[in-house]
C-alpha cells in the first residue's frame, strides 16, 4: 500500500452574501501525516461540507418571484395595476402582460436593469413619477430585490 504524506493542505474559504449581511468562513486545517484511509474519509467530509454551503448560497442567491417580488406588486401595484384597474396600460398581475409594459414602455427588461420604466419609477426622486403614486416608498431592500430580480432574468413561475 503506498504511503501518502501530506504535509500540509491548508484551506480557507470566505464567502459573503449581502442578502445575509453575514460572513460564512470556513476554515478546513491543516492536515498532518494522515493514514490513507483516515484522510479519504476527511476529504470526503470537506467535499460534502463544501457542497452543502455552495448549495445554501447558490439557493439563497437566486431570487424566489413568488415569495419576494410578487408580495410586493400584490401589496403596492395591484391596486392600480392589477385585475381591476391598469393606469396607463399596466397590469403587474399577470407575466405576459407585465412584460408587454404599459402605454410609456415597457416596465420590465428581463436582464437589463438600466432599461425599463419600473425600477426607474420605483427609484424616482420625483414625486409626480415615483411609484407606488400612492403612499410611502417602496424600501431599499425592496428595491434591491426587484433590481437583483431583473438582473437575474425577471424569472416569473405561474
Ligand atoms: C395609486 C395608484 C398607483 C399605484 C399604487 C401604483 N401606480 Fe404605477 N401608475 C399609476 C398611474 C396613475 C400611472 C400613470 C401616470 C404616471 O405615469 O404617473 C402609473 C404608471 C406606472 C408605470 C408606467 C406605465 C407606462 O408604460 O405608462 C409604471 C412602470 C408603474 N406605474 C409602476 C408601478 C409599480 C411598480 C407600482 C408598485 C410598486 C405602482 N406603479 C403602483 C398609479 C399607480
Amino acid at each position: 500500500m503506498p504511503s501518502y504524506r501530506l504535509t500540509r493542505v491548508s484551506e480557507m474559504v470566505e464567502v459573503t452574501t449581502q442578502e445575509r449581511q453575514g460572513e460564512m468562513t470556513l476554515h478546513a486545517g491543516i492536515l498532518t501525516n494522515l493514514q490513507p484511509r483516515k484522510l479519504a474519509s476527511v476529504i470526503a467530509c470537506a467535499v460534502a461540507l463544501w457542497g452543502g454551503v455552495t448549495g445554501a448560497i447558490q439557493a439563497a442567491d437566486v431570487i424566489d418571484f413568488k415569495k419576494q417580488i410578487r408580495p410586493i406588486f400584490k401589496e403596492r401595484c395591484y391596486d392600480c395595476h392589477g385585475p381591476k384597474k391598469q393606469e396607463s396600460g399596466l397590469r403587474l398581475d399577470k407575466r405576459q402582460e407585465a412584460m408587454a409594459g404599459g402605454n410609456t414602455g415597457l416596465a420590465i427588461v428581463p436582464g437589463d436593469t438600466a432599461s425599463g420604466l419600473l425600477l426607474k419609477y420605483v427609484q424616482s426622486e420625483d414625486a409626480e413619477l415615483v411609484m407606488p403614486a400612492k403612499g410611502d416608498r417602496l424600501t431599499r431592500k425592496q428595491i434591491e430585490l426587484l433590481k437583483k430580480w431583473i438582473e437575474e432574468g425577471a424569472k416569473w413561475p405561474e
